[in-house]
């Protein structure tokens, strides 16, 4: 043990080139080494890559890499390789000559690390090729995809408990996520281990993250003024459509910004030399859909924008979670009117998912709009969400710039009055409130649901005002 140990932080300098572990590595990687099977539940950006790869160095066999987006294993491979370690990956977008390279690293041997994707594991003569391998152990990132409570269920994952199995002998299984509550760690562990794991959970704290909400005035000039205080940094916008991200970077270039474009409708081409330029330049800004991101990791990423309401409160966790992976300061700021709010809630209602499915989802938008309208600290909304008790952190804007409160009984009057008097011509209403005229429950109501914006009453029902959505 001791012997590893001595040998692990060798690697930790002289392959990935750290001085130190990080808070929970040490722990996880001596786990890892002593033949332990894990499920490490760890805050975004806090190194989890590291708790499988330095410890698949360090001891002898191949160990299998699980990773649900080519991006990120094209990204680790080519890191690994960089710094000589051997890795390849498996997947769609491979040419035939890598799956041949790879081939021939795995029969004779020579692999260290291989990186697969989920449905490629999930295939016959996968498993039968690796059964005929030296593979020891099975890393499993991105764990909560397993998980039909998690917020990024795939179901190639419910195959990979089996996989373990089939490959035969003992394969040591470790899992990795940032984002799992309770019943959604629960299911990884019945899902993807024999017996119980060891389980490591730190704490979802990222405090060099500065937390803030808006409700939306004019979300352009709200996101232009931001980007500017942040000048010739790194920085993502998300958007909820793909039209707002193209005009969004139409608006920012105009004025000076060095805004590129991202979604899954954009030409493969143009979508990799965007990231690629992301990724190796300073001060880009890329304005995208929730389709940039997973696996993205830049270090030095500065702030984070939601120009429209994210989907749910994992979905903000992981999104700003791109931000500050150095560990020094980084900003985000994410808007939100009520008209997102009412996109979102209908996302849910006509998804094709099954009743307990929408049921969580409506749990899981609702703690967001907490988060967006509660009147204390945000981080310590957002932990009390993981289970975490927490003081007021002094790094949100709550914290900092304190609550408005005001008399809203005369416009909550005359909102009601209004929505009474417009709702049979079947008119919108364009009443925007501000944060401290919510109410809002600090649980869930009796069906586990947290009730939403328009089911408060005395509030006005939903309104387009100041959400520019383009589509
Ligand atoms: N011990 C360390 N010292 C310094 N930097 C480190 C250390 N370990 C990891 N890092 C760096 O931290 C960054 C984040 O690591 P990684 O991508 O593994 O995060 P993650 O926990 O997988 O996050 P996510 O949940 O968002 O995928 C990387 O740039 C990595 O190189
Ligand atoms: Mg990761
Ligand atoms: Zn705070």
């Amino acid at each position: 043990m001791f012997d590893s140990r001595a040998n692990a932080s060798a690697l930790l300098h002289s392959v990935f080139g750290f001085n130190a572990f990080r808070p929970g590595q040490e722990e996880i990687v001596d786990a890892v080494l002593a033949g332990e099977n894990v499920l490490a539940v760890m805050p975004t950006g806090s190194g989890k890559s590291l708790c499988y790869q330095l410890p698949a160095i360090a001891r002898p066999g191949l160990t299998l890499v699980v990773s649900p987006l080519i991006a990120l294993m094209r990204d680790q491979v080519r890191a690994l390789t960089a710094a000589g370690v051997v890795a390849g990956s498996l997947n769609s977008s491979n040419e035939p000559a890598e799956n041949s390279r790879v081939m021939g690293l795995l029969r004779r041997r020579e692999l260290r690390l291989l990186y697969v994707a989920p449905e490629r594991l999930a295939r016959p003569d996968t498993v039968e090729m690796l059964a005929e391998s030296d593979v020891s152990m099975m890393a499993i990132d991105e764990a909560h995809c397993v998980s039909q409570w998690g917020h990024d269920f795939r179901p190639e994952y419910l195959s990979l408990g089996n996989v373990a199995r089939q490959i035969g002998g003992r394969l040591q299984t470790l899992a990795f996520t940032a984002t799992a509550d309770a019943p959604t760690r629960n299911d990884i562990v019945d899902k993807l281990f024999a017996a119980p794991p060891r389980v490591f959970v730190r704490s979802f704290d990222r405090p060099n993250l500065r937390l803030a909400f808006k409700p939306k005035e004019r979300s352009s000039r709200q996101v232009l003024a931001f980007v500017r205080s942040h000048e010739a940094e790194s920085g993502i916008i998300y958007c909820a459509s793909r039209r707002k991200v193209e005009e969004l970077a139409e608006a920012l270039k105009a004025a000076g910004v060095n805004a590129l474009p991202y979604h899954a409708g954009l030409d493969k081409a143009v979508r990799d030399s965007n990231q690629d330029a992301f990724q190796q330049q300073d001060g880009v800004v890329m304005t995208a859909t929730v389709a940039f991101g997973m696996g993205i990791d830049k270090p030095d990423v500065r702030f984070v924008c939601h120009a429209d309401l994210p989907a749910n409160v994992e979905a903000y966790y992981q999104e700003i979670g791109r931000a500050g992976r150095d560990g020094l300061a980084a900003d985000t700021l994410t808007l939100y009117s009520l008209g997102d709010m009412q996109l979102r809630r209908l996302q849910i209602e006509q998804g094709e998912q099954p009743d307990e499915r929408k049921r969580i989802e409506r749990q899981r938008l609702g703690a967001l709009l907490a988060l967006a309208e509660a009147p204390r600290c945000r981080r310590q909304t957002l932990l009390a969400y993981f289970g975490e008790a927490s003081q007021p952190c002094g790094n949100c804007d709550l914290c900092q710039e304190g609550v408005e409160l005001f008399d809203g009984t005369i416009d909550a009057q005359k909102a009601m009055y209004l929505r009474r008097r417009r709702r049979p011509q079947g008119r919108r209403m364009a009443l925007d409130f501000p944060p401290a005229l919510s109410h809002r429950p600090d649980r869930p109501g009796p069906d586990g649901a947290w009730p939403l914006v328009g089911d408060r009453p005395g509030l006005a029902g939903p309104e387009g005002q100041g959400d520019d959505r383009a589509a």
